[in-house]
């Protein structure tokens, strides 16, 4: 079996990098995580990373201010040197262009904290709660330049509780998350061509 070598990308602490990270881990899984690339220096999943021995890589989106191509320029740059196969989008907190999202067209997928299409964007428990909904969740989907838009690869719900908050209902949407992403990556991963 030749294991596709992914890259995740975050911005932040990075829980559904370290997920991915310890699902690969399985013998059989189908994917490898190569490199764990962040826009923000510092991010707290770069130290995570860092600690099991996988490679990191910052490009710092504040150096490039106004030009959303060039930050994605250098990130292609180094997604290529690496020959990743997929990118994975864990918390990565930029909008992407068209042009990075066409290179990567059906190998870029991205978790939402929400029941898509309910919710898109952001603040997505919070917004939940204010409509009373009774169940939300998270989805693993295919990126298009259409923010939260793509295929839909996996979802699974959660029931909204009384005395839920943001907080709460995060927690229980965040392991959801945990455990549908490396399944969704092992689908992927398992079934895709390179178009
Ligand atoms: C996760 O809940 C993820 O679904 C969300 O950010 C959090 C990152 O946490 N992503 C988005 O809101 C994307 N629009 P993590 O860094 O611990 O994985």
């Amino acid at each position: 079996m030749t294991r596709k070598r992914v890259a995740v990308l975050i911005s932040g602490r990075g829980s559904n990098m370290a997920a991915l990270i310890a699902a690969a881990k399985a013998p059989d899984y189908p994917a490898e995580i190569a490199l764990v690339l962040s826009n923000v220096p510092g991010a707290g999943g770069l130290a995570i990373a860092e600690s099991e021995g996988i490679a990191t890589a910052t490009i710092d989106s504040k150096a490039f201010p106004r030009d959303r191509e060039g930050f994605e320029r250098a990130m292609q740059a180094v997604l290529e040197a690496q020959r990743i196969d997929i990118v994975c989008l864990a918390g990565f907190m930029r909008i992407l262009t068209p042009w990075f999202v066409g290179r990567w067209e059906g190998r870029m997928i991205n978790i939402h904290p929400a029941l898509l299409p309910a919710y898109k964007g952001l603040d997505t428990h919070a917004r939940a709660l204010a409509d009373g909904a009774r169940e939300h969740g998270a989805t693993v989907h295919f990126v298009t330049p259409e923010m939260d838009e793509g295929e839909i690869i996996l979802q699974e719900a959660v029931p909204v509780l009384p005395g839920d908050t943001a907080e709460t209902l995060g927690a229980r949407v965040l392991a959801v998350e945990h455990r549908i992403y490396p399944a969704a990556l092992r689908m992927i991963a398992t079934e895709y061509r390179l178009i």
